[in-house]
């Protein structure tokens, strides 16, 4: 089965995710980095979104490690990072664009190591403390990635699960034939995306038990998408997630295709016709010990 992800759709994403992103993760290390001591691992980095985020926050971790088991987004990290940080910070890298130097405006250094790695696997030795990320990514793992994303926490890690999907989404005006789509589209999402059988939205309460048994803290922030259809670029960004809402559920068994065609062409013209509001459902969960 091809899990791969499309790298127009991530990149798309991008300035949605940035702008839904909730302060959770500064403001707990606004507490507790007083000596900076924190580097970052960013697990399924895909493209880059959540090291530029970072960046844009003012958040520069000295060392920076992305993970993500597909060269073909990871090879696009640093092309993401000079557009996106552009007049903020210049980007050096060696050959192949796998170890890049970050240089801050107030002149510090950052150190980025990309490496193409199943999740699953990578461990860390050290003991450096590290924020390790996984962003947009929880509701496609499966109980055992999520239990081996816990295993990384050891002393003085922080494990930042950011925009998990909660499976609400609500259109205003409202369709007809959402809540049909909707539960479809739950079901498709706990369908193996990478990491075996995904856990979808159920994800963030399996995390919640599990912080809880372990006698981790956690702490929720929302972080939902929010789009209105008012520039070009909203409107194709809500196009193109109907149309991959689309493509996912055509061949699921038990859809009837008719209903999910006549959603998609109805819901195309409100989004070129009306104002039409969109909000996808976000959730970002930090787990810490301190
Ligand atoms: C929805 S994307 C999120 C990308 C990025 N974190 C972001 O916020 O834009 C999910 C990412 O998980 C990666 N992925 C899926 N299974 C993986 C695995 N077993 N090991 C490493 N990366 C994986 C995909 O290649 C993809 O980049």
């Amino acid at each position: 089965m091809n899990n791969k992800f499309s790298k127009s759709w991530i990149n798309m994403r991008i300035p949605y995710d940035h702008i839904a992103r909730s302060f959770i993760l500064i403001d707990f290390l606004k507490k507790h980095n007083k000596e900076n001591k924190f580097n970052l691992i960013d697990m399924c980095s895909g493209s880059g979104s959540f090291l530029i985020w970072s960046i844009l926050n003012g958040l520069f971790f000295k060392e920076n490690i992305l993970i993500d088991n597909d060269i073909n987004l990871l090879k696009s990290v640093k092309s993401n990072l000079r557009q996106h940080l552009k007049n903020i910070s210049s980007i050096k890298s060696n050959n192949n664009n796998m170890n890049l130097i970050i240089t801050h405006k107030n002149n510090t250094e950052s150190f980025v190591n990309i490496k193409k790695y199943d999740c699953d696997n990578y461990t860390t030795t050290d003991s450096q403390p590290y924020v390790i990320s996984y962003s947009a990514a929880i509701d496609l793992m499966s109980r055992p990635s999520i239990d081996n994303s816990f295993k990384l926490i050891k002393e003085n890690n922080v494990l930042f699960f950011s925009l998990c999907f909660d499976g609400k989404v609500k259109w205003t005006p409202s369709h007809p034939y959402d809540k049909y789509i909707l539960s479809f589209f739950n079901d498709h999402q706990q369908s193996d995306k990478g990491f075996g059988m995904a856990l979808g939205y159920k994800s963030i309460n399996y995390i919640e038990k599990k912080a809880n048994k372990l006698g981790l803290k956690i702490q929720i922030r929302n972080s939902p998408w929010i789009v209105r259809n008012k520039l070009k670029d909203d409107i194709l960004f809500m196009k193109r997630y109907i149309l991959d809402i689309k493509k996912s559920l055509f061949h699921m068994d038990g859809i009837d295709r008719t209903m999910l065609r006549q959603w998609h062409s109805d819901k195309c013209k409100s989004i070129e016709q009306k104002k039409i509001k969109l909000l996808v459902g976000h959730k970002d969960i930090l787990i810490h010990k301190l």
